[in-house]
C-alpha cells in the first residue's frame, strides 16, 4: 500500500461568526483534502464560531486580548500554535492586527481572506464602499499576510457582479458564498506548493 502523505496542520484565528473557519473545517473533512485543522484560536472567548469548532472536536485556544500588549498576546498565540504543531495559519475574520514579530515567525505561511478584489478596497466596510463607488464587480481575495494591511501575494480571487438593488447586506451575502468555496481551495493549493 502506498503511504498516505501527511496532511498539513492548520491553525485558524477567528474573532466572531467563523463561517469561513467552518468552511475550512468542512473541507478538511474530505479524505483528499491536503490539510487538517489542528487548532482554532480566538481572541474573543465567546466568539460564536467556537461552538462549531467544539462540535467538530477541534482543540481551541481562547484568550481575551484586553489589557495585554499586542506582542505579548501574539507570543502566547504563537506558543499555542507551536504546541499544536501548526504549520500554516489561516485568518478567518480575525479582527486584530498582528505584531511584526508574529508575521516574521510565520512568513509565507499565514493567509487571510478579504471581502474585496484586492488591491482595491483594503480595510473595513468593503461592501458599502464598493456600492458607494458605483462598481459593477466585487468579490473576495485570499492572500499571504505581510506587515501591511490586506497586502501580500494574492493567491486566489472570486468575483461577483454588483446587482441593481443590492445593499451592503445582500452584496455581503453573495460574496460570502464565494468566500466559502475560495478559501478552502486556495489553502489547499498553498499547502500543495
Ligand atoms: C469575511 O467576510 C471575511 O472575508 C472577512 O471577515 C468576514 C469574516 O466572516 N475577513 P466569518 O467570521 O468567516 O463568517
Amino acid at each position: 500500500m502506498p503511504e498516505t502523505p501527511a496532511k498539513a496542520r492548520i491553525g485558524i484565528l477567528i474573532s466572531g461568526r467563523g463561517s469561513n473557519m467552518a468552511a475550512l473545517i468542512e473541507a478538511a473533512g474530505q479524505p483528499d483534502c491536503p490539510y487538517e485543522v489542528s487548532l482554532v484560536v480566538s481572541n474573543v472567548p465567546d466568539a460564536p464560531g467556537l461552538a462549531f469548532a467544539a462540535a467538530h472536536g477541534i482543540p481551541q485556544f481562547t484568550l481575551a486580548h484586553k489589557g495585554m500588549k499586542r506582542a505579548e498576546f501574539d507570543a502566547l498565540v504563537d506558543h499555542a500554535l507551536r504546541e499544536a504543531r501548526v504549520e500554516y495559519v489561516a485568518l478567518a475574520g480575525y479582527m486584530r492586527l498582528l505584531s511584526p514579530g508574529f508575521v516574521e515567525q510565520w512568513r509565507g505561511r499565514i493567509v487571510n481572506i478579504h471581502p474585496a478584489l484586492l488591491p482595491a478596497y483594503k480595510g473595513l466596510d468593503t461592501h458599502q464602499r464598493v456600492l458607494d463607488a458605483g462598481e459593477t464587480r466585487h468579490g473576495a481575495t485570499v492572500h499571504i499576510v505581510t506587515e501591511a494591511l490586506d497586502d501580500g501575494e494574492i493567491l486566489a480571487q472570486a468575483e461577483v457582479p454588483v446587482l441593481e438593488g443590492d445593499d451592503a447586506e445582500s452584496l455581503a451575502r453573495r460574496v460570502l458564498i464565494e468566500e466559502h468555496k475560495l478559501y478552502p481551495a486556495a489553502l489547499a493549493d498553498l499547502v500543495r506548493r
